[in-house]
């Protein structure tokens, strides 16, 4: 996603430097070409040449290198980039950039970058200095002018001390970037609501029924009306992936935990994107404890429907956009069909869920789309994430 972009990393003097090389795989690995500006301090913790291999460029790390590559390149490179992202980024190097001081590198070429190019800071830095008022107006005076700031993390720091200041997930750092560089913004001003995973149904303390529901597709969906500008709320089953970064994020277990939230978010959402696997039967019973194999040879566990949480939004529907999925092992475009009409759906994207390499668990999917109008539209097999990208652009153009 990040083909063509030129994006400058600046490497600063925290022992987290050595993250700026998994930053910089990740940001290779999405296309984007890279340049390496190393602090004196950061060049004490990982070596230049790690990222000169890892970006397939030469890193600067002098202000008054001879090296005719990169000689005048302050200039060169602060003009060459879309984007400045400094992780990990200091205190000292926020401190010297809020106050105009430029004396090394990576400070002057930040002074000299072209107005459009974005900066941003991925601070890593004990928590007292974190806290400290100096540090926090500079982060004020920076962010009044525009640069931007990926909030640290709680958790374990070097100094031995347990608190805020650890480096932003790399995951996180790199989706910023992107979310900064390809923002299309055509769904800003819309909220929009997306159910992922699967759902748990307790048979008794340890038991519970389930699917196959990985969560792939509705955090894809979810990830990506982000980027394209749109406030998103994410109600997600049991699943193994991060919450994504600017995404109020809700996790639930069962269908009636899930239709609880859906139906509490419902009035503030423009969309409803019905992504989950939501169980369609959970346990007449919940047994209060563990249920003993011992007398219970051949237990029986009765079974009671689900309430169809999309069926229910769909008599309420008013003027929102309401998105459902169809997973089918056969007759697809007959029983996506019915699903479309009997749920009152815009929009519905139906998988074949015995295909091998598409559908649960898979990062690919392939799928047909069938609108309210009944205009088709086929989806070859391809990543979860692009897929994300058709439907959203499919679903602008319902009206
Ligand atoms: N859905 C829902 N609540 C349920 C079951 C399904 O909101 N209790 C939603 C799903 O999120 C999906 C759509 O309804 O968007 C269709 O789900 P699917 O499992 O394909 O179909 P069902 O309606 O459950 O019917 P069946 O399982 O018989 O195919």
């Amino acid at each position: 996603m990040l083909k063509g972009k030129k994006i400058l990393l600046g490497v600063t003097g925290s022992i987290a430097a050595y993250k700026a090389a998994e930053i910089l795989s990740l940001l290779k690995k999405k296309g984007a070409d890279v340049f390496v500006i190393m602090t004196e301090a950061a060049s004490k913790f990982i070596q230049p040449l790690t990222f000169c291999v890892l970006s397939g460029n030469p890193v600067v790390d002098n202000l008054f290198s001879t090296n005719d590559k990169i000689i005048v390149k302050h200039i060169s490179l602060s003009q060459w980039a879309d984007l400045i992202l400094i992780a990990p980024a200091t205190a000292n190097i926020i401190g010297k950039i809020a106050q105009g001081i430029a004396d090394d590198m990576l400070t002057t070429t930040v002074m000299a970058s072209a107005s459009e190019a974005k900066v941003i800071f991925a601070p890593a830095m004990n928590k007292n200095m974190l806290s400290n008022p100096l540090y926090q107006q500079n982060v004020e005076k920076l962010t009044s002018l525009g640069y931007e700031f990926i909030d640290s993390e709680y958790g374990q720091l070097a100094c031995g001390e347990v608190g805020e200041g650890r480096l932003a997930n790399i995951e996180d750092i790199v989706d910023t970037v992107e979310y900064a560089l390809i923002f299309k913004n055509d769904y800003q001003g819309k909220t929009v609501l997306v159910t992922a995973s699967c759902t748990r149904e307790p048979i008794d303390k340890v038991r519970f029924i389930s699917n196959y529901s990985s969560g792939k597709m509705g955090f894809a969906l979810a990830k990506i009306a982000r980027t394209r500008g749109a406030r998103v709320i994410l109600i997600t089953g049991p699943t193994s992936l991060p919450a994504p970064r600017g995404i109020t994020t809700i996790s639930i277990e069962s269908a009636e935990e899930m239709k609880k939230e859906v139906f509490k978010y419902f009035s503030k959402s423009d969309i409803i994107i019905s992504a989950a696997a939501v169980a369609d039967f959970r346990p007449k019973e919940v047994f209060a404890g563990k249920i003993k194999k011992e007398k219970n040879e051949n237990p029986l566990i009765e079974l009671k429907r689900t309430s169809d949480i999309l069926y229910e939004l769909g008599k309420k529907k008013g003027d929102k956009v309401l998105v459902g999925f169809a997973a089918e092992t056969e007759n697809m475009a007959t029983n996506a069909l019915k699903k479309l009409k009997e749920k009152r759906l815009d929009l519905i994207v139906a998988n074949d869920i015995s295909e091998k390499e598409a559908g649960f668990g898979s990062d690919k999917n392939r799928a047909r789309l069938i609108n309210n109008k009944g205009t088709v539209r086929e989806l070859s097999l391809m990543p979860k994430i692009d897929m994300a990208e058709k439907i959203l652009d499919e679903i602008l153009k319902i009206k």
